[in-house]
């Protein structure tokens, strides 16, 4: 059963989807959802252009729908064309970044130091880093899963303190589970999740990472979203495919609120 304290946390990574009155119409439609109780904190990522209609579409409407970027440059400002940093994020007034994501590393050979100095100035500027890890098929068929998440997790934090674990997200995403339909199996997903909390523990203590939050991301869906959501070591989703049409999203958040009811049924 997830831990109450830290709460479900679902973000849609809508990747290079999307156009304005898609963004608009999205969130119009996603207004019900908080008509009723949402405890779950529900987040969306678009496209560095859409974020701002994002941010004011929510605003206009009330929403509690956070909205975070997909990315990130580490340097502060100068001569960098094409990059964003973490000044125009806060500008934005955003929760946070998607940081390391699998395409980022396989298309844009982001490496694990960017990784390390994205989440360091992410945390300087109060942006919320989610810091996404995962093993690709060869590396699972081989049997380096484990190997391969806990040295992406060592290096993406190395050089933080305890007091700042609390403040980060981890999304471990199998890169072979992403954009495929097949999910990883829900013990397995936990098995992992658990590693990474275990490892956290060894690098800054187990009240750091019992603080901390970890999502499970690839090939999330409305047929096993309880199951995953309801796991000792995951504490919500990081969505692609089924983040894009506002119901099974929808869908996905009434999951997760009714997750964490009964949840917090069970523990009273
Ligand atoms: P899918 O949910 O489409 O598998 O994508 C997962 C993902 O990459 C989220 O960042």
């Amino acid at each position: 059963m997830a831990n109450m304290q830290r709460g479900l946390l679902m973000a849609g990574n809508w990747k290079m989807f999307k156009t304005r009155s898609e963004v608009e119409a999205f969130i119009l439609g996603l207004a019900p959802v908080f008509q009723k109780s949402s405890q779950v904190e529900a987040m969306v990522c678009p496209s560095f252009t859409l974020l701002s209609t994002a941010q004011k579409t929510i605003k206009r409407m009330g929403l509690p729908l956070k909205v975070s970027a997909q990315n990130m440059e580490y340097r502060e400002e100068g001569a960098f064309t094409g990059e964003v940093s973490a000044i125009h994020l806060k500008e934005l007034e955003l929760r946070g970044v998607l940081l390391g994501h699998s395409e980022r590393r396989q298309y844009y050979n982001e490496t694990d130091v960017a990784i390390n100095q994205k989440t360091k100035v992410a945390l300087q500027y109060g942006l919320l880093p989610i810091v996404c890890v995962g093993e690709l098929l060869e590396q699972r068929q081989a049997g380096n899963t484990d190997t391969v998440v806990i040295e992406q997790i060592t290096k993406a934090l190395e050089g933080l303190d305890a007091k700042q674990i609390p403040a980060i997200v981890i999304a471990y995403e199998p890169v072979w589970a992403i954009g495929t339909g097949k999910v990883c199996e829900t013990p397995e997903a936990n098995r992992v999740c658990k590693l990474i909390r275990t490892q956290v523990t060894a690098q800054f203590g187990a009240d750091a990472a019992n603080a901390l939050r970890i999502l499970y991301g690839g090939s999330m869906n409305n047929a096993n979203a309880e199951a995953l959501l309801s796991q000792s070591d995951i504490d919500g989703g990081l969505i692609g495919g089924a983040s894009l049409k506002v119901d099974s999203f929808a869908e996905l958040l009434n999951t997760a609120n009714q997750v964490m009811s009964q949840q917090t049924v069970a523990v009273v």
